[in-house]
């Protein structure tokens, strides 16, 4: 097991920081290889509680290296923020976090657009975290895109914004909001160059020694398969390559590399922000859910809607991505339930149906297939032992490995580094 990579499977928040930093302890080199501060990477050891929005969950780990590859898009105050955040809490960085200078910036203009993306689309908006994600590879992918090598030449970076203001602020005067000054933004982003200076190193040479020595890499994947733009439920998705592949183009490791896929889920399904969701529970029991597991967004606050364990979805994901394993999260949120269901397949017109046959449109009508299981109501909090888990809690598992054919390596019964079960 050299390179691993942890990828969310369903819709974010599955505890994939806690899983992280938990495997952080036997790597090298961590890697945040996608996406921006759209993620809330929420991380419980010796040092404290930390909301991760950018630097790699496994920094905290005296062996690993973190690295924020070319894939990931960065605002700037808030990486600052979070850099600062950590050396206050005795967490040494120099040397030991690399940042890409092919790193995207999240501009001014892409947070104002895409506010008004989502006010235009109205009650058909994608209900973003609000940080300028889709705006900003939008424009990575139509050249407009400014990167951290532009910020370092302030000359190219001045022609480049020169540019862009002509076309964003065409945009926003357009629909009702003020123009963006340049000078202002030149000010702040030319101040901030100088905090992140010391971080700026293309880190491929690195990795590509580090896989020829056999080091322990592991791929902190944000978000999750169901928020993949081709394979999530468009267009309620985010804009980043979620799925496996995407280690690629987005960290510069060859796929032929990967030695290990760990899905993260949870015991049961959340999702924040629109778009279907099958096996929701709308009612009490949703609520109780929410209760238990704290089910508040990392990243805005937002609740976050709950359900049932979906083994359909998971089922897709694992066959998407090559899962070699499954790390079940937040088993301990479901200790108090006397009947857990989980969904076991999809009905669509009294007919079987799979995941990967509809859109978001076929997807809000199928109608989930449910199996109930009996709860354990014994804790299971903090336990590490898969021998002391009640027989029920056992059951369940083995039943999630059978309807997703995927064996689950990893059992996390709480919020800390050290609650887990290694099966
Ligand atoms: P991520 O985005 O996938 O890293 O997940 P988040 O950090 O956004 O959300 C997961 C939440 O569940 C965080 O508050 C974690 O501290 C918490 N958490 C993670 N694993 C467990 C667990 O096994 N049990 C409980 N009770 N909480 C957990
Ligand atoms: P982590 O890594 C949960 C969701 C948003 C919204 C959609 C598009 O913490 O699991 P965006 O701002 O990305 O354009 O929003 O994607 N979303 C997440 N939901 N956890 C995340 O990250 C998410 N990242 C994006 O809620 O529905
Ligand atoms: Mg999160």
């Amino acid at each position: 097991m050299s390179v691993t990579l942890i990828i969310g499977s369903q819709w974010g928040d599955e505890g994939k920081g806690k899983i992280v930093d938990f495997l952080s302890l036997q790597s090298d080199y961590i890697i945040r290889f996608h996406g921006g501060n759209n993620a809330g990477h929420t991380v419980v050891n010796k040092y404290g509680k930390f909301p991760m929005h950018l630097v790699p969950s496994g920094i905290f780990s005296k062996r690993a290296t973190g690295i924020i590859s070319n894939g990931v898009i960065l605002d700037l105050e808030v990486l600052i923020s979070e850099i600062e955040m950590l050396k206050k809490s005795g967490i040494k960085l120099k040397n030991r976090l690399l940042i890409s200078p092919r790193c995207h910036l999240i501009m001014p203009y892409h947070k104002l657009l895409d506010q008004v993306y989502e006010e235009a689309k109205g009650k058909n908006k994608t209900g973003t975290t609000g940080r300028g994600i889709g705006p900003t590879y939008a424009d990575k992918v139509s050249y407009n895109g400014i990167r951290i090598w532009d910020l370092l030449d302030t000359k190219r970076f001045s022609e480049k914004l020169e540019i862009q203001l002509k076309i964003k602020n065409g945009i926003l005067k357009s629909l009702g909001k003020k123009p963006l000054s340049a000078k202002t933004i030149e000010k702040t982003f030319f101040e901030m160059r100088g905090k992140i200076m010391p971080y700026i190193a293309e880190p491929f040479l690195l990795l590509q020694k580090a896989l020829k020595e056999k080091k322990k890499i592991l791929l902190e994947g944000a978000h999750a398969v169901f928020l993949d733009p081709d394979w999530g439920t468009y267009p309620y998705v985010t804009a980043s390559t979620i799925v496996a592949g995407g280690i690629n183009s987005q960290a510069g490791i060859p796929p032929k590399f990967l030695s290990d896929v760990v899905g993260v889920v949870k015991a049961y399904t959340t999702r924040v922000g629109e778009g279907p969701f099958p096996t929701e529970l709308t009612g009490a029991t949703g609520e109780i859910l929410r209760k238990a597991g704290n089910e508040f967004g990392t990243t805005t606050g937002r609740p976050r809607r709950c359900g049932w364990f979906d083994a359909e979805l998971i089922r897709f994901a694992a066959l998407l991505n090559g899962f070699t394993s499954i790390a079940i999260t937040k088993l301990d949120v479901l200790d108090s339930f006397s009947e857990i269901k989980v969904c076991v397949g999809y009905k669509y017109k009294g007919e079987k149906a799979t995941y990967s046959q509809g859109d978001d449109q076929f997807l809000m009508k199928v109608v989930p297939v449910y199996k109930t299981l009996k709860g354990w109501q014994a804790t299971t909090n903090g336990l590490t032992d898969y021998k002391k888990l009640p027989l029920n809690a056992k059951k369940y598992i083995e039943e999630i490995e059978k309807l997703t054919g995927v064996s689950v390596k990893y059992i996390s019964t709480g919020p800390h580094r050290h609650d887990i079960i290694v099966k």
